[in-house]
């Protein structure tokens, strides 16, 4: 813990060094506080993929689900849509697709493949980057192999919106991704172990971050219905509000779903084999939100990379 935490720390001082504290200044971020946007070859259009992170406190709640339905929801909106799995320790987007590539991260890390070389495209209109337990060697790589990385890792800026499958958690790798993350999405059931959980990561990320400048946002999915899911947001909207003084947007709820599991076993996402049941709709309508909502022009990629794997 005390690790992560100073971990974090370093990378929200980078942040707020980056920013000047102010999302509306984060344009200028992909020019970087480090100035290496240049070196990088990020083109303009890199600066306009809107990074979205899924996470949680405690696991098995619904991210892997909510992570690929959401991209297939931002897909029928028209958008160019990667789905990255992030999850160390149980990388399964693929398998919740049926798909079993034969390369992931870990061998863009090892520079045995490019990005675009182990970047696989679905049936169903979204691109997704497998994950590998490999990917905690960013930690221990080389400045060099790390710029290498981050410039493989501009190459996905031909996306509009990537979305990040974290593990559960409080480990650094996830808080990377949530620090630079144009929006974190946290989700939480009504199990009071889940909110329990999902209040633990909260807190560490107001601890050490600036809640004006991380678009902190909640979902709570197998709710009974939409009163008892509002019920829950407010408890930890106020909670976060009352003792963290961290701003928490409620961003909705899906309903608890038999088509889910359903979905699961059949290895397709529940946004194509069930379009009009509850789940879906639920998806569908906090994508829209989101997409309505999307007030500050994102940081892009090359900049969130930046971000991540800087060491000081
Ligand atoms: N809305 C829902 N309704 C019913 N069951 C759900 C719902 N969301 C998730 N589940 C169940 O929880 C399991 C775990 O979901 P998953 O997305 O893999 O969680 P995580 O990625 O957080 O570990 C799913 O396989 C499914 O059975
Ligand atoms: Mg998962």
């Amino acid at each position: 813990m005390e690790d992560q935490a100073e971990k974090l720390r370093e990378i929200m001082r980078q942040k707020k060094n980056a920013s000047g504290g102010d999302r509306t200044g984060r344009k200028s971020q992909s020019a970087g506080a480090d100035g290496r946007a240049e070196n990088s070859g990020m083109s303009r259009d890199s600066r306009k993929t809107r990074i979205i992170t899924v996470t949680s406190g405690k696991g098995g709640v619904g991210k892997t689900n909510l992570s690929v339905n959401m991209a297939l929801a931002f897909a029928r909106l028209g958008k160019k849509v990667v789905v990255m799995d992030a999850d160390l320790g149980l990388a399964n987007v693929n398998v919740m697709l049926n798909m079993i590539p034969k390369y992931n991260l870990y061998h863009v890390i090892k520079k045995q493949k490019s990005i675009h070389e182990i970047l696989v495209e679905t049936d169903y209109g979204i691109s997704i980057v497998a994950g590998a337990s490999g990917f905690s060697q960013i930690a221990n790589m080389s400045e060099q192999e790390r710029q290498d990385f981050i410039s493989e890792l501009d190459t996905l800026s031909f996306a509009d919106i990537i979305i990040i499958d974290t593990g559960a958690g409080v480990s650094s790798n996830v808080l990377d991704f949530i620090a630079a993350a144009d929006d974190a999405i946290i989700v939480t059931t009504p199990e009071p172990t889940a909110i329990t959980d999902a209040y633990g990561i909260i807190k560490i990320i107001a601890m050490e971050y600036d809640p004006v400048n991380i678009g902190l946002k909640l979902v709570v999915n197998r709710a009974k219905g939409a009163a008892e899911a509002k019920s829950v947001a407010d408890r930890m909207t106020n909670i976060a509000g009352q003792f963290l003084n961290l701003k928490l947007d409620y961003l909705g709820f899906i309903y608890d779903d038999q088509s889910v599991p359903a979905s699961v076993r059949q290895q397709k996402p529940f946004m194509v084999i069930e379009p009009k049941c509850k789940a879906s709709l639920c998806i569908q309508h906090l994508v829209e939100r989101m997409d309505k909502n999307r007030l500050v022009e994102p940081a892009g990629i090359g900049a969130m990379f930046k971000k991540m794997f800087k060491r000081t």
